[in-house]
C-alpha cells in the first residue's frame, strides 16, 4: 500500500505548513483537504445556494472541476488560490463541512490523492475517516491563543488589517463547531500521536513528523 501520513488538527494550528514541508522532504504528494471544503463553499456562494442546502451543495461538491497545479488552485479554469483563503470562505467552509452528504461527496476525491510514492494528508478527519489505515497519524495542535497569534501575523504580513481579539473569538467558535458536529468531529484519535506546537518551531514540528514516520 501507498504510505500515508495523516495530519489532523484544529484551525490555524500550522498543520498545513508542517504537512507541506514534510511532503516536500519525502517527495510525497500533498492533500490540503480543507481547500476542497473551501472550494465547495466558494462554489455554493457563487451559485447563491443557502449554506444548509445539503442536496444541492453535495451535488456541487461531486461535480467540482478543480485542478491543483504547482501551488495554484484552479476552479473551472479560474485561479482561486487567494480567494479561497478569505476568512468568510473559511467560515462558510466550516458550515458546509458539517453536512454529511457534502463530506461523502468529497471522500473518493480525497482518496484519489493516495498515489506512489506516498501522501501527506492535512485535515480534520484524515486519520479517522478518509485514511483510517494510514501508517502515521498525527494530531497537531496548539493553544487557541497561539493559533490566534499565528493567524494574526499571517494576515498582517499579507497586508490585511486584523484584530487579535476577533481572531481569537473566531478560532474558538470554529473549534466548537468543528468538534461538536455529528459527522467526523475533530478529535484526537486513539492511534494518533499528539503534537502540541504551542512552544515549538516549524522545524521541530517537521522533524517530529519525519521521526514518527521513519521510526
Ligand atoms: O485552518 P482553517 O480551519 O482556517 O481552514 P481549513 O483547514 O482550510 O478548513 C476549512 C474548514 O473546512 C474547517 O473549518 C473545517 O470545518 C473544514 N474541514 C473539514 O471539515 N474536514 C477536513 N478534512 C478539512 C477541513
Amino acid at each position: 500500500p501507498v504510505p500515508i501520513i495523516a495530519i489532523d488538527g484544529p484551525s490555524a494550528s500550522g498543520k498545513g505548513t508542517v504537512a507541506q514541508i514534510v511532503a516536500q522532504k519525502l517527495g510525497f504528494h500533498f492533500l490540503d483537504s480543507g481547500s476542497l471544503y473551501r472550494l465547495v463553499a466558494l462554489t455554493a456562494i457563487n451559485a447563491g445556494c443557502a449554506l444548509d442546502d445539503e442536496i444541492t451543495i453535495a451535488e456541487k461538491a461531486k461535480s467540482l472541476d478543480v485542478k491543483f497545479e504547482q501551488g495554484k488552485i484552479l476552479l473551472t479554469g479560474e485561479d482561486v488560490t487567494e480567494t479561497i483563503r478569505q476568512e468568510r470562505i473559511g467560515t462558510s467552509a466550516s458550515k458546509i463541512s458539517a453536512l454529511p452528504k457534502v463530506r461523502d461527496a468529497l471522500t473518493q476525491r480525497q482518496r484519489d490523492f493516495a498515489k506512489a510514492p506516498g501522501l501527506v494528508a492535512d485535515g480534520r478527519d484524515m486519520g479517522s475517516v478518509i485514511f483510517p489505515t494510514a501508517q502515521t497519524k498525527i494530531f497537531l495542535t496548539a493553544s487557541a491563543e497561539v493559533r490566534a497569534e499565528r493567524r494574526y501575523k499571517q494576515l498582517i504580513t499579507k497586508g490585511n488589517s486584523a484584530n487579535l481579539d476577533d481572531i481569537l473569538k473566531d478560532i474558538r467558535d470554529r473549534d466548537v463547531r468543528d468538534s461538536s458536529r455529528a459527522v467526523a468531529p475533530l478529535k484526537q484519535q486513539a492511534d494518533a500521536l499528539l503534537l502540541d506546537t504551542s512552544d515549538m518551531t516549524i522545524e521541530t514540528a517537521v522533524q517530529f513528523v519525519l521521526d514518527a514516520y521513519l521510526g
